[in-house]
């Protein structure tokens, strides 16, 4: 407000612009020719100024700028040396920042203004990593159409989302941001993340484009240290890593973020392979590459670049379009172009690209048309987005255990006892990457439970303090191991209660930027607490809160019932008091492997066999561990209901195709149990003998199916050679002859099995 105040003092709203109104959007072809007349007016300093994006100095999701002054900022951006903002949120903020540049600047080119809305604007949707848990894309496509239509209501006509790296390492804290370690699933979830967040048409209001990121391979630091080296081979690149990219490319995605990291010793920023010749080449992206925060410039602390000057020019010319932060293109392009050393083509091909997405997004037309402070105050946090979350709340919820059906917990005739800081907790369920959520204001599981029984006295103990300090997106945690007050009180609620839930996990800032861990056990004195309550009362009830997999392995040989509830944003509570009342059967599946120690990532079901995979001799020398099995505690796809599911009848319509065939593959599910329920049907295909070597498994297909008790449906999977493809020896994408097997099941350690061969034509 401050900021806006002094802008306004310094009568930066002199002018008044008269926007041309267009009542629908351009086509592409229209769209074409006025970018390529405004590109043929444009001095080389104008161009410039559009690669160029600076963060709002007043609120800060990187390390602090050192590039400029607020004060110098502004004259820039009046200069038209600033072609795009992040962090500036609000209708009238945006408004009166969108004036500076098109009211001063010759062209009067409008910035886009971009924001990390990651999993929701202020109605806050479960992390990423939980929704991947639904097994249900349309859900994320939902929640991710009401954060645009909240965050556009805001003003911002961009988002740095959907996170689409696949990782497989739980130490890294950004995994909670992605769908989790599979790239199909991942696929699915970021083809309909771009959906949601774009809607069918750039211009409409109500929608944002979408950033895919982070351009590549970021998931994949080395021993899960956040911004480390990555260095995997071509075919991991092309096999896992890459695939969602390419589905949300092909969802549209109007702009795509490169990483902080190098792969094989050339930083992300600097990769022309990875820019120009995939995406920009093989998948035709037309949009454009935003740098991540100062990625540029950091190419010079990677060691690829003496200055700023030479930072631009590996960075220009692998086709980093935009500079957030970096302060590189400013400084060096103009210098680079004058000396030959930069083919003013690369500049005009970078402006080209973003001059096109604020076409497509309607900016010419009307540069404020997100600016509408009575839409804002309209459509933010209502009822219906806070709908929208509570429903995907509880469809992220994972049942993990449930011995002698101690779930679901009966409203009367039972004493429950809640237990553990997190259940009343109402900021942790946020998440981290919470963008304009409002501190505290989440659902507590406490008060969702209350909620559900009607009784706004539920007995509830807090154990002891799990952080010392107020948690914050700045700052690192510390946490509480010494002071022990609370145990007691916890205890003697446990020892005179039915049934103890009992709330432990993650701080949300555990996990998000720069929280990598080495342990990934429960932190503080969570496991004390557990055990002493666990001592007394053995009817507990585990909800776990968490951004990550964590090492539950104590806990689960012991407590009776858990239930995955991650962060599950603005109502947390609610969804969890729906799981455990049962108003709602729990049917997540997990999108990622839960390992039994940190010792065992990076671990993922889809990994290679190796040459010995089992004990067979009955020796030593096979791949394992000698202190703990290698398989993990839960396997990715696992998750229980209410209900059971038994699986018979697998049918294979031919036990060979030829290319361009299809095959079916059919199953019976039945509900076995006594309550309707659904769950998540899965294929997994195995090919036995590759150009390469190829996964023990890779889920190929799934379905979410509702069924009755006593209820028996057929699932059909169709699998043609397209669906066996992959980038072999020649890292070319096609089928392989050969034999096949499949599995269809309920998790991807668990399935029916047969077998198919892809014959040559
Ligand atoms: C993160 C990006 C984010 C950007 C802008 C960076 O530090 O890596 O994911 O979009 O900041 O906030």
């Amino acid at each position: 407000m401050k900021k806006l105040m002094l802008l306004i003092a310094l009568g930066f709203f002199s002018f008044s612009f008269k926007p041309t109104m267009g009542n629908k959007s351009s086509t592409d072809q229209e769209i074409e020719s006025k970018v390529e007349q405004l590109l043929s007016k444009m001095t080389l300093a104008e161009k410039i100024g559009q690669l160029n994006q600076y963060t709002s100095r007043w609120e800060m999701t990187g390390p602090a700028p050192k590039g400029s002054s607020e004060q110098q900022m502004l004259e820039m951006i009046k200069k038209g040396q600033v072609g795009s903002m992040l962090n500036v949120t609000g209708a009238v903020a945006v408004r009166n920042a969108q004036k500076l540049a098109v009211e001063n600047t010759r062209l009067h080119i409008p910035m886009i203004f971009g924001y990390d809305v990651i999993h929701g604007y202020r109605t806050m949707f479960p992390i990423p990593l939980a929704e991947a848990a639904s097994w249900e894309p349309e859900l994320a496509r939902k929640s991710s159409s009401v954060a645009a239509l909240e965050a556009s209501a805001s003003g911002l006509q961009w988002t740095f989302a959907p996170m689409v790296d696949i990782a497989r390492d739980a130490r890294w804290g950004r995994i909670m941001e992605g769908a989790g370690e599979d790239p199909y699933l991942g696929s699915q979830f970021a083809a309909a993340r771009v959906k949601g967040f774009q809607g069918d048409d750039l211009s409409d209001i109500h929608t944002v484009a979408a950033c895919v990121k982070h351009f590549a391979a970021y998931g994949f630091v080395e021993s899960g240290r956040d911004y480390n080296t990555v260095d995997i081979s071509e075919s991991t690149l092309r096999n896992v890593v890459l695939p969602p990219f390419k589905a949300a490319v092909d969802a549209g995605a109007a702009t795509v973020m490169n990483a902080f990291n190098e792969i094989g010793g050339t930083p992300s920023t600097a990769n022309t392979h990875l820019q120009r010749d995939i995406l920009k080449g093989e998948w035709g992206f037309d949009g454009f590459v935003v740098s991540d925060w100062n990625s540029i410039g950091e190419l010079i602390v990677h060691g690829v670049a003496k200055d700023k000057t030479e930072a631009a020019n590996l960075a220009i010319h692998a086709g980093s379009d935009m500079d957030m932060e970096g302060n590189c293109y400013i400084t060096g392009l103009n210098e680079l172009v004058q000396s030959g050393k930069v083919d003013e083509k690369l500049v005009d091909d970078a402006v080209r690209r973003i001059l096109r997405i604020k076409y497509r997004l309607g900016l010419f037309d009307d540069p404020y048309k997100y600016c509408d402070e009575k839409r804002e105050k309209e459509s933010i946090l209502t009822k219906e987005n806070l709908a929208v979350a509570r429903e995907a709340a509880r469809r992220s919820i994972v049942l993990l255990k449930n011995e002698n059906n101690l779930l679901p917990l009966k409203k009367d005739g039972q004493t429950i006892a809640i237990i553990g800081e997190l259940a009343a907790d109402k900021d942790v369920p946020l998440g981290s990457w919470r963008a304009k959520a409002l501190t505290g204001s989440a659902v507590s599981m406490l008060e969702g439970m209350q909620a559900a029984t009607g009784k706004s006295t539920v007995a509830y103990a807090r154990g002891p303090k799990y952080v010392d300090g107020p948690s914050a997106f700045t700052a690192e945690l510390s946490f509480n191991t010494t002071d022990r007050s609370g145990l007691d009180e916890a205890v003697a609620l446990a020892k005179k209660s039915d049934v103890v839930v009992m709330a432990l996990g993650e701080n949300c800032f555990q996990t998000g930027e720069g929280r990598s861990q080495t342990d990934i056990k429960l932190k503080g004195l969570q496991q004390d607490l557990f055990d002493a309550v666990y001592a007394v009362n053995k009817n507990v009830v585990v909800v776990l809160m968490n951004g990550r997999p964590i090492d539950i392995t104590e806990i689960a040989q012991k407590a009776p019932a858990i239930i995955e509830a991650w962060h599950l944003g603005s109502e947390s509570g609610n969804g969890i008091a729906d799981v455990l009342f049962g108003n709602y059967n729990p049917a997540g599946k997990l999108p990622i492997s839960f390992p039994r120690a940190v010792g065992q990532v990076p671990i993922y079901y889809n990994h290679k066999n190796s040459g010995r995979p089992t004990n067979g001799e009955g020796n030593v020398f096979w791949s394992h561990y000698t202190d703990l099995s290698k398989e993990p505690l839960f396997p990715f796809g696992y998750g229980l209901s209410y209900t059971t599911f038994e699986y018979s009848n697998l049918k294979l319509s031919s036990g060979s195709i030829t290319p361009g065939e299809k095959l079916q593959a059919t199953v019976t599910v039945k509900n076995t149990g006594n309550l309707a329920g659904e769950e998540v049907v899965q294929l997994y295909i195995r090919d036995l003998a590759g150009s390469i070597t190829r996964p023990v498994k890779e889920l190929k297909g799934f379905r979410k199916i509702m069924l009755q008790p006593g209820e028996s449906k057929e699932v059909t999977f169709t699998i043609s050679d397209s669906d066996l493809a992959f980038y072999g020896a020649d890292l070319k994408l096609k089928a392989e002859p050969g034999d096949f097997k499949l599995w269809i099941g309920t998790n991807s350690a668990e399935g029916l099995e047969g077998a198919f061969v892809l014959k040559q034509n």
